[in-house]
């Protein structure tokens, strides 16, 4: 099966008002302008039309607020824009929220995917440059400890969360569809993402919010918890890199390279904060609190990319370093982004997560 050409393509993206899939939206948008992309996102908590306020104009994208679980407006998206390349963002992301409630995110995680995989089956049969990619995550192997390696493409999946086994549960799927209907799948599992526009639920943006709202940082348990951070666009070039060199049926890991301790990132995030505020060294490290640990908490993700490096020759461009304070930047440069947010529904889950 030949590889899609990208530069005339009609390709469906789904969940892309969201963190990572607007970054490779705004991306791709403007890189490809004979290709199509269509977006359909349900517009949850997470979505956000903003993210995406500098393509939403442009001629080859096209916007259709739904859910992926929403059989008629699925089907006929397929059918009036046969799409032959799909790319599915769309999930229920944070793990504190999947533990609060985990049905959601079986429903978009698992059945929302399994819906696009059939319709996807049922126009794909005349089509010879056709791909699926599966946005997944590293989270799916479980947890390393401090001495174990990183995970490579063949750890077994042991997912400890309801969000990590929803989307290893997808991924399985996914892998049953290539092994059976031959269907021409590729999984892209990548670390955690961080830079602009994540939305301030998750541990580097709640941190960078917190600090401008001078409010307390909670950080878990004794803080000594370990993830491989990639910046955000890096992910977006590796699922570009993917969508025209990689193999069907295969996975493939994804990360920065950058393994960090929780509290080193805080504590990195409150000194650059420091720097940029001319505050007095050490202030903003005060906003620290440590509080109760995240049931079933994993102790650390790290990624071995060796074999993108090899296969895709592609590699992380951005250094942490780099990266944190490229984002802290532009949280300073675009509070009318995230002060709304800080109203209504996350005012209820920072209250219901950290009684704050
Ligand atoms: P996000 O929570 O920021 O965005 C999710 C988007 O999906 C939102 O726009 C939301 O409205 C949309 N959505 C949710 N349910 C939907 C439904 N039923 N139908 C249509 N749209 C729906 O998530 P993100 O951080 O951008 O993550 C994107 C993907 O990448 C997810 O699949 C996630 O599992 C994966 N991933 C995330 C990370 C990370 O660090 N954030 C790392 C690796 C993989
Ligand atoms: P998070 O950004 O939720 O990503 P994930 O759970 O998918 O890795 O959390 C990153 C790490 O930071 C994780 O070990 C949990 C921890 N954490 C805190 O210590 N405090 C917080 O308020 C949050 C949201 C996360």
């Amino acid at each position: 099966m030949k590889s899609p050409d990208m530069s005339k393509s009609t390709i469906l993206v789904t969940g892309c008002c969201g963190f990572i899939g607007s970054a490779f939206l705004r991306r791709m948008v403007a890189q490809y302008p004979q290709s199509q992309f269509i977006n359909i996102d349900k517009l949850t908590y997470a979505g956000n039309l903003n993210n995406l306020k500098s393509i939403e104009a442009k001629k080859n994208y096209h916007f259709i607020h739904g859910d992926i679980l929403d059989r008629d407006k699925v089907e006929s998206i397929f059918q009036e824009y046969k799409p032959n390349i799909i790319v599915n963002f769309a999930a229920e992301s944070h793990v504190d929220r999947s533990i609060l409630d985990p049905t959601s995110f079986l429903e978009t995680n698992v059945l929302g995917t399994l819906m696009l995989l059939e319709n996807a089956k049922k126009i794909w049969q005349s089509f010879d440059d056709k791909r699926f990619i599966q946005i997944s995550t590293d989270e799916v192997y479980g947890s390393l400890s401090e001495t174990d390696p990183p995970f490579n493409e063949r750890n077994n999946l042991q997912p400890n969360s309801p969000y990590s086994a929803s989307k290893a549960s997808a991924d399985l799927l996914i892998r049953a569809y290539y092994e059976t209907y031959g269907f021409p799948a590729l999984i892209s599992r990548c670390s955690n993402n961080y830079g602009p526009y994540q939305h301030p639920e998750k541990l580097i943006s709640l941190a960078i919010v917190s600090l401008f709202l001078k409010k307390p940082i909670p950080v878990y348990g004794d803080g000594r918890q370990i993830r491989d951070w990639i910046y955000v666009d890096d992910h977006a070039d590796a699922i570009e890199c993917l969508i025209q060199n990689g193999e069907i049926g295969e996975v493939y890991n994804f990360g920065g390279e950058s393994e960090k301790r929780n509290i080193d990132v805080i504590q990195s995030i409150c000194d650059i904060f420091d720097r940029i505020r001319a505050q007095k060294e050490g202030e903003s490290r005060k906003l620290i609190i440590f509080v109760k640990d995240r049931p079933g908490h994993d102790k650390r993700y790290a990624m071995d990319i060796s074999y993108v490096k090899e296969e895709l020759n592609w590699n992380p461009s951005t250094s942490f370093e780099v990266g944190l304070n490229k984002t802290i930047d532009w949280y300073q440069k675009n509070e009318m982004w995230w002060v709304p947010l800080l109203q209504g529904e996350l005012k209820d889950y920072y209250k219901k997560q950290y009684h704050l």
